[in-house]
């Protein structure tokens, strides 16, 4: 954390508002903003929608240098978004026959926007909707599989994503892709989750941070020369505009690899508290949400309403949201962060009243922006500014 815990400022700040709602603390976000361009060391950063979910955020940032392009999580987003914003890249492959039909449809959209795929019927499931000889060219990304084949008994690390795991496979797609009318091979991207995605510094596992430390960087050197191997092979067939890789938490290693001309990142801006637990970085808790306490069950219990604003991912502890003030609260086992109530127990529950308010942070960073429509901006002591997020502009993608 680089700045002074920040909820009692919110609280002041935030006064006139009643729970629950949302803050983006600016000065927090601005320092983790020149984190990521200090950590990305000179390359360009590609602005992950998915963690930030505020179409406003996503504007301002293009509009700084150091970042460059979106990568969005559906189709329906990236048409959306580029109404307004160049250079979007559909992170994940699309089977959204509506929104295809739109792309094709839109010479505009179809120069802005590039799909992933990874498969062969993904290109035909596109011409099944729009032939090619009636539509613009559609721009495509190759995605390379970028899990790491660990020794046994750890075995596969990663995440499931593309089926092209060779230079060999990837190769052979973007000669298909080439070869066929009405697409264009724009860029090639390889997210290795494993060492983005993973906390290696979670207070009380001693033992799993040792191992996803020697993890890392071994998957990080097999994936370095897979990937560049594979550009290169690639590269004779046509020619990349851009090889995306990495994700908050990879930010300088993933820079540091020669093959790579950006890095994607979103989730370090707002810093869900997953986050947290990082040896690499340490961002500032730029959202928080707030909490009233309804009532009072035993003298040293407060009773929140809402709180079950779980996170994504496998279930457990690290996908719950945290209290942080005021601090020495802890859940009930029992009930846990509920749907529409939570039991905050301990000393710290002895002093809060009916009307009080508690706050709390999101495990993960654009997950929040679901919960809410807007965002209350909070610069030093003051709500400076009241933003929509996805949700307040009556957008929900998944
Ligand atoms: C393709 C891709 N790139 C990058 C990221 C990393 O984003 P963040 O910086 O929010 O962790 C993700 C997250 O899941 C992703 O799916």
């Amino acid at each position: 954390m680089t700045t002074a815990a920040p909820w009692k400022r919110w609280s002041a700040a935030t006064a006139e508002l009643d729970p629950p709602f949302a803050v983006l603390d600016r000065g927090a976000f601005e320092a983790n903003a020149a984190d990521l361009l200090r950590r990305a060391g000179g390359l360009p950063i590609r602005v992950a929608s998915k963690s930030l979910r505020v179409r406003s955020i996503i504007e301002a940032l293009l509009a700084r240098p150091g970042f460059r392009g979106v990568l969005a999580y559906t189709l329906p987003e990236a048409l959306w978004l580029s109404e307004t914003c160049s250079d979007v890249v559909v992170g994940y492959p699309t089977a959204d026959r509506g929104a295809i039909a739109a792309l094709a449809a839109s010479e505009p959209a179809a120069a802005e926007i590039t799909l992933m795929v990874d498969d062969v019927a993904q290109l035909d499931l596109i011409d099944a909707v729009a032939a090619p000889a009636t539509r613009p060219t559609i721009r495509v990304c190759l995605e390379l599989d970028a899990s790491w084949q660990a020794p046994p008994p750890l075995g596969r690390l990663g995440v499931w994503r593309s089926p092209l795991r060779t230079p060999e496979q990837v190769r052979a797609l973007a000669e298909e892709v080439v070869r066929r009318p009405g697409f264009a091979l724009a860029g090639l991207m390889g997210y290795e989750a494993q060492i983005a995605g993973v906390a290696d510094r979670v207070p009380g596992r001693r033992a799993m941070n040792a191992l996803v430390g020697w993890m890392k960087p071994r998957s990080g050197a097999e994936l370095a020369a897979r990937r560049a191997e594979t550009v290169a092979s690639v590269s004779q067939v046509a020619d990349l505009e851009f090889v995306n890789g990495g994700g908050s938490g990879s930010v300088e290693s993933t820079a540091g690899d020669g093959s790579v001309t950006e890095v994607a990142a979103g989730s370090a801006l707002f810093a869900g508290h997953y986050f947290d637990s990082y040896a690499s970085f340490s961002p500032a808790p730029a959202t928080g949400f707030a909490l009233s306490v309804v009532r009072k069950p035993r003298p040293d219990c407060a009773t929140v309403l809402g709180g079950g604003w779980i996170a994504s991912g496998p279930p457990g502890l690290d996908r719950v949201p945290r209290v942080v003030f005021p601090e020495g609260l802890r859940m009930v086992p029992r009930e846990m962060a509920g749907e529409v109530q939570t039991p905050l127990e301990g000393q710290a529950a002895r002093s809060l009243r009916v009307g009080d308010r508690v706050w709390l942070r999101h495990a993960k960073s654009g997950e929040l922006s679901e919960h809410v429509d807007e965002f209350a901006v909070v610069d030093g002591s003051s709500v400076v500014d009241r933003i929509p997020t996805y949700r307040g502009e009556g957008k929900a993608f998944l």
